[in-house]
Formats: C-alpha cells, sequence, structure tokens
C-alpha cells in the first residue's frame, strides 16, 4: 500500500479516488484488529475552536498507535501574541511529526502546511471538515456494505461539512444532494469541484427544496443552522431554516431503509428533532465513534 506519508489533509480534494479507497480499507481492518500498525510520534493539536470529538478521536487514535499527544493551547502559545504563523509553524515542525489544526481560514491552514514540513491536518475550517467524512464514509460503508450508487442527501446550511461532503461522496461513486435555502447554498468553487471528480459518474445535485432532495436518498444528514463563529447569526438564521429541518415527516419521504447521520453537536429542535436523532435509523453515535478509527488510519498512513 503506499499510503499518504509525509502528505498534507487540508481539503477531501487533496485524495485521489484510490488513496480514498484505500484510506477507508485501511480504518475498517484497524476497526475489525487486522491490521495494527504502530508510530513513537508526536502529534500536535492546535485548536482555535472548541472541540470534542475531534479533539479526543485524534489523541486516543495517537494513544491506540503508540505515540504521545501535546494539546497546544491556543492561549498560551505566542500566536495569540501575535506571532506569526509562519514563524510558529517552522518552530513546530522541529519538535512535532504531525499537526492537526482546527481552524477558521483555509488559508491560514495552507500557511501552517508551506511552512510546516511535517503532515497537517485539517481538524475542521470555515471551509472543510475531511476528516468528519472519512468518518462518515466509513459509517456508510459498514451499513450498506458499499459506497457506490448510495444516495447521500445533505439538508441545511450549506458549510464545512456540506463542502467536504460534496467532494468525498463524489470521491467515493455516491450520489450527494445538497438541499439548503437560497442564500446558503455551498460555494461554488466546492460545488464546481465535486462535479468535476464526479464527472457523469456520479450525480451532484444542489437544490432550494428539501422534499424533492431527500427523495429515495438512503442517507439523510443534516449540521447546525450556525457554526462555529456565526454564533450571533444563530436566532436570525432559525426562521429562514425551518423549512430544512430534518424531522419524521421530512424522513418519511426519504428511502425506507434510509440512515440518519448527524455529525455533532446537535442543536435538537432545530435541524434535527429528538425523535429523530434518537429513533432507529439514526447512525448518529456508530458514527462519531468512527471518527477514532477513520482518523486512526490517517495518522498511521501519514505518518508512513
Ligand atoms: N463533529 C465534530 O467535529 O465534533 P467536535 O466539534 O466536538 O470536534
Ligand atoms: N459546521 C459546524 C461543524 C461542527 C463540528 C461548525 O463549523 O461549527
Amino acid at each position: 500500500m503506499g499510503g499518504l506519508k509525509g502528505r498534507d489533509l487540508l481539503s477531501l480534494a487533496d485524495l485521489s479516488i484510490e488513496e480514498m479507497q484505500e484510506l477507508l480499507h485501511l480504518a475498517a481492518q484497524m476497526k475489525a484488529g487486522k491490521a495494527n500498525p504502530r508510530c513513537e510520534k508526536v502529534l500536535g493539536l492546535l485548536f482555535y475552536k472548541a472541540s470534542t470529538r475531534t479533539r479526543v478521536s485524534f489523541s486516543v487514535a495517537m494513544y491506540q498507535l503508540g505515540g504521545q499527544v501535546l494539546d497546544l493551547n491556543i492561549s498560551s502559545i505566542q500566536v495569540s501574541r501575535g506571532e506569526p504563523i509562519a514563524d510558529t509553524a517552522r518552530v513546530l515542525d522541529r519538535y512535532l511529526d504531525v499537526l492537526a489544526i482546527r481552524t477558521y481560514l483555509q488559508q491560514d491552514l495552507e500557511t501552517f502546511a508551506n511552512y510546516a514540513k511535517i503532515p497537517v491536518i485539517n481538524a475542521l475550517s470555515d471551509l472543510e471538515h475531511p476528516c468528519q467524512v472519512l468518518a462518515d464514509l466509513l459509517t456508510v460503508q459498514e451499513v450498506f456494505g458499499t459506497l457506490k450508487g448510495i444516495t447521500l442527501t445533505y439538508v441545511g446550511d450549506g458549510n464545512n461539512v456540506a463542502h467536504s461532503l460534496l467532494l468525498g461522496c463524489a470521491l467515493v461513486g455516491m450520489h450527494v444532494r445538497i438541499a439548503a435555502p437560497p442564500e446558503y447554498q455551498p460555494a461554488a468553487v466546492v460545488v464546481n469541484q465535486a462535479r468535476a471528480i464526479a464527472g457523469d459518474r456520479t450525480e451532484v445535485l444542489v437544490t432550494t427544496d428539501p422534499l424533492v432532495a431527500v427523495k429515495d436518498s438512503q442517507v439523510l444528514y443534516t449540521d447546525v443552522w450556525a457554526s462555529m463563529g456565526q454564533e450571533d447569526l444563530a436566532a436570525s438564521r432559525i426562521p429562514v431554516f425551518q423549512p430544512y429541518q430534518i424531522n419524521e415527516t421530512l424522513l418519511a419521504n426519504a428511502d425506507g431503509q434510509a440512515i440518519v447521520l448527524h455529525c455533532l453537536p446537535a442543536h435538537r429542535g432545530e435541524e434535527i428533532t429528538d425523535a429523530v436523532i434518537e429513533g432507529a435509523q439514526s447512525r448518529v453515535w456508530d458514527q462519531a465513534e468512527n471518527r477514532l478509527h477513520a482518523q486512526k488510519a490517517l495518522l498511521a498512513s501519514v505518518l508512513g
């Protein structure tokens, strides 16, 4: 297996179809205890935003691989006092073996990656959440035994998670649909990237109509209506997004065997109802667990 030794993962578009398949295969093998790579390396976590799943799953993944984790607290390192990212990156590069960063601007991730020779992993930016979608695809594969030809419909804000789903689904041969209010559609540049990856193999549909979008879908997916950094806009968005709630009515319009995913944290009563997230079709806890397995495979792969 070629692996991703030394590589950055800033966007799912950084992966080829084969690399994505290899990564998901490795994650499934590791989860089943059939592969047990070891690496005594040090992972740095640099998070400018809150995190439960990503922080803990990256840490546990690294411990299980035999490595160590340094949680770099933003407020106690010199970036918080204005030290340039380019300088911080070149110094961290001399101490660490891999760096996972959660931040606002994709440009800042690119600066880190340009100045640090070690692998830099996007642990969420305003543009993308690639590690989340690795776990999502692993979950879909476990449920349906395949990814090819499965239709995933994301209903809600055309945000970072929607962007990575567009790219990830297109890469693995899934059909992907996004239903979002007119002012909250995914970025055209990402939609075009996904369409270029999908070619004429699979559907990439962006619409404002959730009922049309979910028809015959095997996976329904949603995320918060206001992401981290948009807290001030949360209240004003509620009426705009109300028709995009995943509730029992919307779910009844999907395929009868459809599963429901949510990257979490969820706002019950907003983007998803309590009945749906706690219901028989929800797979959100398996999905959250898969963050660990997918990122363990990713770390093993970039660390060689
Ligand atoms: N889904 C996700 O990334 O969760 P955290 O924000 O808790 O890391
Ligand atoms: N779109 C959300 C995802 C959180 C995991 C955010 O960026 O806050």
